[in-house]
C-alpha cells in the first residue's frame, strides 16, 4: 500500500467528491506533489497523428477541464494529457450533488454536464504554458443552450489551433441533453465535414479525433467508422462514460443519473474498442478508454486494439504514483512476453475481444 491509498485517499474520501477534486487540482497546482516522472522507456513511446508520444498513457478529459494543470499532469509521468470539456461560453453545469464515488465497485457516477470556464479561460491558460512542450489536446463541445451546436465546435477549433497538440471532438457525454445524437450518422457526417473544414482553412493542421460512447450497437459503431474514415478523421476515442448500469456492489448511487466510469466500464469499453478495431482496420489511430487501472488493464486495451490508452477514475482510487506504476508495468509486461516495443502489442487480441459479449 503506497502513501496515497494509506493516508490520503481515505481523509480525500472523507470530504464531498467534488471539494476533493478541487483539492487535488489546488495540490496538482501548487506544485505540492512531488515530480515523479518515472525513467523513459523507449520501447513505450508512439509516433501516431505526425505527434511523438513518450509512452501510451494519458489523462482523460475531465479532470482538468479548464487546461490549470496540464504541466505537473504532465510531471506526474502522462505520455499525453487531455483538458476540457471546454464549450464557448462559461458554464455552471448541473446542479449538485452530481459526482458519485461507488468505492467498492472502483467506480464514478457524474453529471456535471461540462461545468467549464469557457474558451477564453482556457486559452489563457494554454498561451501561459506556450513552449513547454508535452502532449496537451484539447476537449471540445457545446454549451447546452446552444442555437448551433455545430458552430460551437466550429470556434473551438478557430479558437485553439495555434495551441492544441489535438483536438477531441466530443460527441458521447450523456450529460448534455441530445448531444449523443451527434453520433447519428447524417449529424455527425455534417458535424466532421464542418469541423474539418475549419481545421484545415487554420495554418496549423491538428489532427482530429472524435470520443464515443460505449452504449451503441454495432450497426451504430459501423456507421462511425464509415463517417470516420470518408471524412479523414485522425483517431477515435472509445469510450466515454457509459449510460447503463452493469452489476455494481454499491446499490445506493446505482440508481443516480449520469454516466459510470471505472472499472464496472472496462470490459464493455474494452469490447466497443475491438470491435471498433476490426471495422476501421490496423491504420486508424485508436484510443482506448475506460475502466483502466494498472499495467494489466492498460496492457488488455492495446492488444483489444488502442495504440493509446487514458485514465481518469483510475487515479481517483489510485493516486498520482498510479502513472508511474502503470509505465513500469508495461515495460515488465514486454519484458515476460518477449515484444520488442509496446506497438507490437496493438491488436494482439482484438479478435478474442470483439466476439465477446458485454
Ligand atoms: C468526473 C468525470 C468527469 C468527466 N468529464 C469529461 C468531460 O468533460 N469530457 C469528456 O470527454 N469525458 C469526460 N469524462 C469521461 C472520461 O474522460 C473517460 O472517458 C471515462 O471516465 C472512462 O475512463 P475511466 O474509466 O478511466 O474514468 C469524465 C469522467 C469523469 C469520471
Amino acid at each position: 500500500m503506497n502513501a496515497f491509498s494509506s493516508l490520503l485517499r481515505p481523509a480525500l474520501f472523507c470530504i464531498d467528491p467534488e471539494t476533493a477534486h478541487g483539492l487535488s487540482l489546488k495540490a496538482l497546482s501548487s506544485g505540492l506533489l512531488p515530480r515523479v516522472r518515472p525513467d523513459r522507456d523507449p520501447r513505450l513511446a508512439r509516433r501516431l497523428m505526425g505527434l511523438d508520444f513518450p509512452n501510451p498513457l494519458g489523462l482523460a478529459a475531465g479532470l482538468d477541464k479548464n487546461g490549470e494543470v496540464a504541466d505537473p499532469l504532465l510531471g506526474l509521468g502522462f505520455g499525453f494529457v487531455e483538458i476540457g470539456t471546454v464549450t464557448p461560453r462559461p458554464q455552471a453545469g448541473n446542479p449538485k450533488p452530481r459526482l458519485f464515488r461507488l468505492v467498492r465497485d472502483g467506480a464514478v457516477i457524474n453529471r456535471l454536464g461540462f461545468n467549464n470556464k469557457g474558451h477564453a479561460a482556457a486559452l489563457e491558460r494554454l498561451r501561459a504554458r506556450q513552449g513547454r512542450g508535452g502532449i496537451v489536446g484539447v476537449n471540445i463541445g457545446a454549451n447546452k443552450d446552444s442555437p448551433d451546436r455545430i458552430a460551437d465546435y466550429v470556434a473551438a477549433i478557430r479558437a485553439f489551433s495555434g495551441l492544441a497538440s489535438y483536438f477531441t471532438v466530443n460527441v458521447s457525454s450523456p450529460n448534455t441533453p441530445g448531444l449523443r445524437d451527434l453520433q447519428g450518422r447524417a449529424a455527425l457526417d455534417e458535424l466532421l465535414a464542418r469541423v474539418v473544414e475549419a481545421r484545415d482553412s487554420e495554418a496549423r493542421r491538428v489532427p482530429l479525433v472524435i470520443k464515443i460512447a460505449p452504449d451503441m450497437d454495432e450497426h451504430g459503431r459501423a456507421d462511425i467508422a464509415e463517417v470516420v474514415l470518408a471524412r479523414g478523421i485522425d483517431g477515435v476515442i472509445i469510450s466515454n462514460t457509459t449510460v447503463s448500469r452493469p452489476p455494481l456492489i454499491e446499490t445506493g448511487f446505482a440508481k443516480e443519473t449520469g454516466g459510470l466510469s471505472g472499472r464496472p466500464l472496462f470490459r464493455m469499453s474494452t469490447i466497443a474498442l475491438a470491435q471498433f478495431r476490426r471495422m476501421v482496420g490496423p491504420d486508424l489511430p485508436l484510443i482506448g478508454a475506460g475502466g483502466v487501472d494498472s499495467a494489466e488493464t492498460a496492457f488488455a486495451k492495446i492488444a483489444a486494439g488502442a495504440d493509446l490508452v487514458q485514465f481518469y477514475t483510475g487515479l481517483v482510487y489510485g493516486g498520482p504514483g498510479l502513472v508511474g506504476e502503470i509505465l513500469t508495468g508495461l515495460s515488465r509486461i514486454l519484458d515476460r512476453r518477449g515484444l520488442a516495443s509496446i506497438a507490437d502489442a496493438v491488436g494482439l487480441e482484438t479478435d478474442k475481444w470483439a466476439r465477446e459479449t458485454p
